[in-house]
This record gives structure tokens, sequence and C-alpha cells, in this order.
């Protein structure tokens, strides 16, 4: 395998994905890739499934991609080899920024879903939209993806 990384069960080395800043990857219907910094995303359980809860503004690019590009998205939890990209996916936004290349970022294709997941990362996640819902506290929306596959680097599988 590619990277450094091997598969994981969903909720292996868990803390690293609650404390870190995400990178979440979404693509449009013609296979171009979005990348946004994502902070405001949970681990859960629904129906006995494991999912990842990510809150996304309307505003976003990422909103207009999860709700009429492809309905699956990758959450990838950055090295310090790559911790650049977390301000520039903050930053700009994909209407008018290529983001994977403004940050030098490489794609590693998906082995469950579409898209791609993202070299030099710590975690990453493939994840299936199962569900979206409206949230009251405040103008996002929140998108539920069961995880169909994640993986660990080998540097924080042997630490
Ligand atoms: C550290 C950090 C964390 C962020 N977390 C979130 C988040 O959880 N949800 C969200 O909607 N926006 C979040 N943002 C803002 C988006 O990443 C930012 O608006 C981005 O430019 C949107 O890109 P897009 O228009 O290509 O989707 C965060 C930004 C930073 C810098």
């Amino acid at each position: 395998m590619s990277d450094n990384r091997k598969n994981i069960g969903p909720y292996d080395y868990i803390e690293h994905f609650r404390i870190n800043t995400a990178l979440m990857v979404t693509m449009d219907k013609d296979g171009k890739l979005n990348v946004m910094a994502l902070d405001w995303k949970k681990m859960e359980e629904r129906e006995g499934k494991p999912v990842i809860r990510a809150q996304v503004a309307y505003t976003r690019y990422t909103y207009t991609l999860l709700t009429e590009g492809i309905n699956e998205f990758t959450i990838n939890i950055p090295s310090d080899k790559i911790y650049h990209a977390v301000d520039i996916a903050g930053s700009y936004s994909g209407r008018n920024t290529d983001k994977f290349q403004k940050a030098g970022l490489e794609a590693i294709p998906g082995q469950k879903i579409k898209i791609p997941t993202i070299k030099d990362c710590i975690l990453n996640y493939e994840c299936k939209i199962v569900k979206d819902s409206k949230s009251n506290m405040s103008s996002h929306h929140y998108f539920y993806g069961e995880i169909l596959a994640a993986y660990a680097s080998n540097d924080i599988i042997n630490k």
C-alpha cells in the first residue's frame, strides 16, 4: 500500500482524530477535487455503523459540492509535513482556487469510494454520506458519512 500507511479499524487512534484540524475533500460531478479545513467534526455510531459527522457552513463551496456533487467525502488528519495546507484549505475557496495545487497536496485513489484521500496524513477516512440535517445551533449543516475505510500512518502506529 502506498504512503507508508495501513488499514485500521474506524475507531483506532481516535485521539488523533479528536484533537486535530482535518482536511475534508469533496468532488464535483466532473471529478474536480476541493479541500476545506474542518474543525467541527465528531465520530459516532448510527444504527451500529461508524460515522463521521461534519458540520459545514452553507456559504462554503464544500457545502455546494456535498449537496450537488459526489455523495462522499474524505477526512484527512495532516502530518506536520503538510500542515501548511490547513491555512490554505481554510482561507481560500474552491470556487476560484485549486487548493490541492496551491498547497502541493497529493491524492491517493479511494479504495471504497471515488474521492481520494491525501498523502502524508496521520489518519485518513473514506466516507459515504448516509444522512444530512440542518443544524438549529448555527448556520451550519450536518453531514453524516459512514466510514468505509480508515488508514493510519506507520508513524503513529509504531509510536
Ligand atoms: C482551522 C480552521 C477550521 C475550520 N473549521 C471549519 C468547520 O468546521 N466548518 C466550516 O464550515 N468551516 C470551517 N472553516 C472555514 C473553512 O475551511 C473556510 O471557509 C474555507 O475557505 C472554505 O472553503 P470552500 O469554500 O472551498 O469550501 C475552518 C477554517 C480553519 C482555518
